[in-house]
């Protein structure tokens, strides 16, 4: 179901007007020189759309993609299993890059650069350097960890593609074209209200439209209407503008232990029951985006706004 709502073309996908418009532009000049085009690195959120750009290069050029994972690329005989198997011309996604192993990294240097890998085999003591050639391809690398990429691996990249906020008018039109192709009906204030809780994340949106869908289909509803919406966020725990239960639950203790006073991680983790790294990766983020909360080196508090927030939505 998610797949079939990937879109297939730039024209299908919405927003990323710059980095959009960059691309078409490398890939037309490659195709008129007829040279292999240059290796790429996006980042950005995870939903945002690397994975469904990659794609739609790979439908532009018309050169099938080959799938790996970043994290997965452990020892040195992952890596030249993967380089082994490359044909001229082939189109190599690597998900999550930036989880390749450092120690063994360095082969995609060369490999990148200059289409040679040098492998050192055999015991050690009587090791041999063996060179070789690789075919021409074309690296497309994504990561939602930017900065744990070593410079040198993002220097090889001719072009890195940092992908943007998507416009609240953005998320409403992928929407729409994704009710389309499900042959959803769904009001104007239904997907109003869907892209106000997706936190502008295209994955999100056809998540949250799809479950309104399941709602409508159950209560023998032939369009979605917004008390469809309503019921569905009620449902799955979905607050004004996206919030879940783990944010509202992180905002309270912020406001009733501390109001609006400075307070370290370690204080807010007596009152939370939430592992450290989901603090600082998965709730945080969100509220500091809708500046519900305030983070520096003093530690975080609540903001007004994110007093406002509790006392206006949430009872
Ligand atoms: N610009 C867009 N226009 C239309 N739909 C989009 C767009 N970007 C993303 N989507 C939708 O969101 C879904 C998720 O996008 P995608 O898998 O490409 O994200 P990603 O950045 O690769 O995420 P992750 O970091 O988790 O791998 C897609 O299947 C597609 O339905
Ligand atoms: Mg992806």
């Amino acid at each position: 179901m998610q797949n079939s709502l990937r879109p297939l073309n730039f024209n299908e996908f919405i927003g990323q007007k710059k980095l959009k418009k960059t691309l078409k532009v490398i890939i037309e000049s490659s195709i008129k020189r007829k040279k292999q085009l240059d290796h790429i690195l996006f980042y950005g959120r995870p939903g945002l759309g690397k994975t469904s750009l990659a794609k739609i290069i790979s439908n532009k050029i018309k050169t099938k993609i080959r799938y790996a994972q970043g994290p997965l690329l452990e020892k040195k005989s992952d890596i030249l299993t993967l380089f082994c198997s490359i044909q001229k011309g082939d189109l190599i996604f690597i998900d999550e890059i930036h989880g390749i192993n450092k120690k063994v990294e360095e082969i995609f240097y060369s490999a990148l650069e200059d289409n040679i890998i040098d492998v050192f085999i055999g015991p050690e003591g009587d090791q041999k350097l063996i060179r070789m050639k690789l075919p021409k391809f074309t690296l497309i690398g994504a990561t939602t960890l930017f900065s744990k990429m070593t410079q040198p691996f993002k220097d090889r990249f001719g072009f890195i593609g940092k992908f943007s906020n998507y416009t609240k008018k953005d998320i409403e039109k992928i929407i729409k074209n994704s009710s389309k192709k499900l042959k959803i009906k769904i009001d104007k204030e239904s997907i109003e209200k869907i892209a106000l809780y997706s936190r502008n994340i295209p994955r999100i949106a056809n998540n949250l439209l799809k479950r309104s869908w399941d709602f409508a289909v159950v209560d023998n509803c032939e369009e979605i209407i917004i008390k469809i919406v309503n019921k569905t966020f009620k449902n799955i725990g979905l607050y004004q503008n996206g919030l879940n239960d783990t944010h509202i639950n992180y905002l309270k203790n912020l406001y009733i232990n501390f109001n609006e006073k400075y307070v370290s991680l370690n204080l807010i983790l007596g009152f939370l029951n939430e592992e450290k790294n989901n603090i600082e990766k998965e709730i945080e983020p969100i509220l500091i985006i809708q500046n519900l909360i305030i983070k520096n080196s003093n530690g975080r508090k609540i903001t007004k706004k994110g007093i406002e927030y509790l006392t206006n939505y949430i009872s």
